[in-house]
C-alpha cells in the first residue's frame, strides 16, 4: 500500500468495501459467542456497516451523510462486549480478509486499524454482567 492512499483505496474501493462485508457477515452469525447479538436479518447492518467501513477507510462520508455522528461506542453499548466478544468479531474479520485474498501486509494494516475500535467497545467484562 502506498504511504499516501487509503486503505479504502488499496482494498479496491467501495465494490470491494462491500464485498468484504458480506463475506464478514455469514462468519460473525455462525460464530457463537458474536452471531447470538445479531438480529435474523443482517441486511440493515450490512448496510450500515458498508457505509461506515467506507468513511473509516478513507472513502466517502456515506455512514455519517445519512446516520449522523458514528458514536459507536454508544451504538454498541446495548451489547455486552467483552474480551473474547472483541477477539471473535476481529478474527471474523481476518478470515474475510484472508478469503478474499488481501496480500498479508494490508491484511495486518486493516486489523490493527480496526482493532483499536474494537478493544475500546469492550463494555463488560463478563456475560453475567
Ligand atoms: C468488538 C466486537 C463487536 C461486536 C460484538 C459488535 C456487535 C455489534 C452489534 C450487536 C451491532 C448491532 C446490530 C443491530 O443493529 O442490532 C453492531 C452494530 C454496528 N457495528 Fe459492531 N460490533 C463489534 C465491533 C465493531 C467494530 C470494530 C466496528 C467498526 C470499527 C463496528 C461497527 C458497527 C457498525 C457500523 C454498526 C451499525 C451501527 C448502527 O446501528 O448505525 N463494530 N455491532
Amino acid at each position: 500500500m502506498r504511504s499516501d492512499s487509503t486503505i479504502y483505496e488499496a482494498l479496491g474501493g467501495g465494490q470491494a468495501i462491500r464485498q468484504l462485508v458480506e463475506t464478514f457477515y455469514p462468519k460473525v452469525k455462525a460464530d457463537p459467542l458474536i452471531g447470538p447479538l445479531f438480529p435474523e436479518d443482517i441486511d440493515p447492518v450490512m448496510e450500515k456497516q458498508y457505509m461506515f467501513l467506507t468513511q473509516f477507510f478513507g472513502g466517502p462520508q456515506l455512514y455519517s451523510d445519512v446516520h449522523g455522528h458514528p458514536m459507536m461506542r454508544a451504538r454498541h453499548m446495548p451489547f455486552p462486549i467483552t474480551r473474547e466478544r472483541a477477539d471473535a468479531w476481529l478474527a471474523c474479520m481476518a478470515a474475510a480478509l484472508e478469503e478474499l485474498g488481501v496480500d498479508e501486509d494490508l491484511r495486518h494494516f486493516v486489523l490493527q486499524r480496526l482493532s483499536g475500535p474494537a478493544y475500546h467497545f469492550i463494555n463488560t467484562g463478563s456475560e453475567q454482567e
